[in-house]
Order: C-alpha cells, then structure tokens, then sequence
C-alpha cells in the first residue's frame, strides 16, 4: 500500500469536514476530489476568477452521487470578511488554496494579486481562528526561496524575494507564524513547486509551461522553450500536494 492509499484507508475511518478554498481551481479541484472520494464532507469557495464550474461539475461526476451529497459550495470572494466567516461554519480543517496565481500576474497588477493573495488570506485566518478551527494549511510557493542558489533548498534559508507575488506568499507565511504564536493556531503552509497534472488550465496569458506545451502538442501547434536551454525547474506532480495537504491537515505531530 502507498502513502497515498494508506492515507485514504485513514480518512475513511473519521468523517471531518473541509473546507477547501478555490476549489474551482487546478489544486483545490483535485482536493476536493479526494476528500470526497474518501468519505469526508467538503464545503467549496471560490469566485471564479481564475477557475471554473466545469472543474466542480467533472468532480462531482468524478466521485458519484452519494459522495457529492458531502460537498456544498459557496461562490465568493474571499476578500469579503463575511464570506470567510460563513465559510467557517462547522468546519474541522482548512485547505486554502484560493489566490491569484503566477508571478507575471503580480508584476503587472500587483494590487488586484494583493487583494485575494494578502487582504483574502488574512480574512481566511481570521474567520479560522474566530470559528476555533485551529488547523489551517494554505499554499505557499517555493518563489519563497527567492534568490537563494543553495541546492537542495532547506525551509528556514530563504533569499531574498524576486517578486510581488513571492512578497505576498512570504507576507502568508509571516501571519501563519505569528498567528500560531499570538492564537495558538495550528497553521502550516506548504511550498508548491510548480505543481502539474489533471485539470490545469493551459489558457490564458499566465499558464504554467507544462499544461501550455502538452496543450500545444494535443493540437499540433509549435511547442515554444525560451532561453538557452541552461534553465531547471523542480516540478511536482498533484498528487504529492494532494498527499502533503491531507498529511498537513491530519498529522498529530508537534514538530510539523
Ligand atoms: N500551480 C502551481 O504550480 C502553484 C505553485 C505554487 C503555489 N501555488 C498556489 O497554490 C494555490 C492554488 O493554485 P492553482 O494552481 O490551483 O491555481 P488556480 O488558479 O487553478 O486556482 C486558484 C483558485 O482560487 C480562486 N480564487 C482566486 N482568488 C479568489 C478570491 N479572491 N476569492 C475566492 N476564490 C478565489 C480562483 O477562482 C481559482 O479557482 C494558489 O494559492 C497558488 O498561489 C500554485
């Protein structure tokens, strides 16, 4: 048995209920699909602005209609303190996803980034601790490390931030620890390197390359590589995220 099925065996001894932001999104559409698949509720919040209907849609096909009676959904945005609170109603643990991804994104309209990836998140944690939920995970991004050549990375050494979109993912993480510290709050925020798999959106001026290329190749169109060929990226395949979420949002240890 794998990590993953070991942990699917788990959580369908123990029904919790989720609450997964942006799960109209690439990731939080596949969290929410296992979840559901593996016996606990989910309550889903977006506004659609960078996912989809069709994503909910294909998960509730996806994991039939007895567990699609465990999801509700809530379309808002997490910029409105109040929808954060509703949101929180009755659930156990948080897997917040919800933000505007890609770092060109940031740069060229770094307020409207600022507002679902600052303004969101800090309401998201607020309305977490006002409601007493204690455990909240959220994405954060390996854009952390910054300029930092060191190879492998270590999480206490980061560099310096090359970006508004890594300001932003950096700001999380800040609030995440002080919020731990000041609330008591179980908070743990996870690094994503450039996460592929089902899903993902290959549209749009700001797609991920590998969603683009495979798009490209499905149509015969030219596959573009920029630079010089010198250029490496650390990928990870959604699965592992779906396996570091559901370790984050159910590790009884300390030290996590
Ligand atoms: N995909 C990656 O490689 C990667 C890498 C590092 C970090 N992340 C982070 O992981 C998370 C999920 O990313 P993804 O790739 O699934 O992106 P995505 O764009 O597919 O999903 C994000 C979802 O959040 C929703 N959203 C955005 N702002 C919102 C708001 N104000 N209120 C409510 N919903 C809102 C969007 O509509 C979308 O459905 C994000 O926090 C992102 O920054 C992703």
């Amino acid at each position: 048995m794998n990590k993953l099925e070991q942990l699917s065996e788990e959580l369908k001894k123990d029904q919790k209920t989720w609450l997964v932001t942006g799960n109209a999104g690439f990731i939080g559409s596949n969290l929410t699909e296992f979840l559901l698949s593996n016996g606990q509720k989910v309550v889903g919040l977006d506004n659609f602005s960078t996912g989809y209907q069709h994503n909910i849609d294909d998960v509730l096909s996806q994991v039939g209609e007895e567990s699609a009676k465990n999801f509700t959904f809530i379309e808002g945005d997490i910029a409105d303190i109040e929808t954060c609170q509703k949101a929180c109603e009755g659930v156990d643990i948080i897997l917040h996803q919800a933000a505007l991804g890609s770092v060109p994104r940031s740069i060229d309209d770094p307020i409207t980034s600022n507002r679902s990836n600052v303004t969101g998140f800090l309401n998201m944690i607020t309305a977490a601790k006002d409601a007493g939920i204690k455990r909240f995970v959220y994405a954060s991004s390996s854009s952390v490390y910054g300029d930092s050549k060191e190879l492998p990375k270590v999480e206490g050494r980061t560099g310096n931030v090359l970006s508004p979109y890594a300001a932003m993912k950096a700001t999380n993480e800040l609030y995440g620890s002080v919020f731990q510290k000041v609330y008591g709050m179980e908070t743990l925020g996870l690094r994503y390197f450039n996460v592929f798999g089902r899903r993902q959106d290959p549209n749009g001026a700001y797609a991920a390359v590998i969603p683009k290329w495979v798009g490209s190749l499905l149509t015969g169109e030219d596959v573009f590589i920029n630079g010089d060929g010198e250029t490496s990226r650390d990928f990870t395949y959604i699965d592992n995220v779906i396996q570091m979420n559901l370790l984050a949002g159910t590790t009884d240890n300390p030290e996590a």
